[in-house]
């Protein structure tokens, strides 16, 4: 099948030295796109810059903004089975860039932020996409609750959830512990490591892509 992952964080320029991000390594995104590689998918790798080898043999589209990540999926998706957005996009940039480095004049500095667009929330109301839709959520406090919200809003075949308050999974951890939340139920997965998780993921996408015909 063909396959669409988004991974790692985006960067959301303020001057031509600094930027927002957040701490999103893109492990997560790349353990899916190098199982999805192995097990003879066609891989799209939509990419925020990581320090991770690119995996080999997948169609690499390395991006900064939430902007370019949006355009890049717009491009990419029409042609996919299905569409894993495990990247953490900012959700919001600054709503002015300067051109020149910002000096510190001031004592304090205010910086104005703007929404950035949902880039899983176009997948199916802007992009018309039809083919499985896996989002995830990463949440402090009520989980499966939240997680089910952005399933029914984005239109997610799966939402896979990770309580990101919790030491030793999630950001930068080399493993990962989650609930894979579905319209009608939800299976918890304990702790292990986000190769094996990817794995996981990708047989729930398989029996999704078959009960779907
Ligand atoms: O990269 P790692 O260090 O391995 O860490 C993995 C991870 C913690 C980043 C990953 O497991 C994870 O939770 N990814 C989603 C992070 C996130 O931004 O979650 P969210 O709940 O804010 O967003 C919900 C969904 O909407 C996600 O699928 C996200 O990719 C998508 N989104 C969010 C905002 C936006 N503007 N556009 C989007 O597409």
């Amino acid at each position: 099948m063909n396959l669409l992952v988004t991974a790692g964080a985006t960067r959301e320029p303020i001057d031509p030295v600094r930027y927002l991000t957040n701490r999103s390594s893109g492990k997560m995104g790349y353990a899916l796109a190098l199982a999805g590689q192995q097990l003879g998918h066609r891989v799209t790798l939509i990419s925020g810059p990581t320090s991770l080898d690119i995996p080999s043999l997948v169609d690499f589209i390395p991006v900064e903004t939430a902007k370019e990540m949006l355009e890049a999926v717009k491009l990419n998706i029409g042609a996919q089975d299905a569409a894993i957005f495990s990247a953490a996009v900012a959700d919001y940039r600054p709503s002015f860039i300067s051109d020149r480095k910002i000096k510190k004049t001031t004592d304090s500095l205010t910086l104005e932020l703007v929404r950035n667009p949902d880039i899983l929330g176009s997948a199916r109301h802007q992009f018309k996409y039809d083919g499985i839709l896996v989002g995830f959520a990463a949440e402090t406090e009520n989980l499966e609750t939240n997680a089910r919200t952005k399933l029914r809003q984005k239109e997610c075949d799966l939402v896979v959830a990770n309580d990101i308050s919790k030491k030793g999974i999630g950001f930068d951890s080399d493993h990962n512990e989650v609930l894979l939340v579905y319209p009608e139920h939800t299976r918890p997965i304990p702790t292990e490591s986000k190769e094996r998780l990817a794995y996981t993921i990708l047989r729930a996408v398989d029996d999704l892509r078959v009960e779907g015909g």
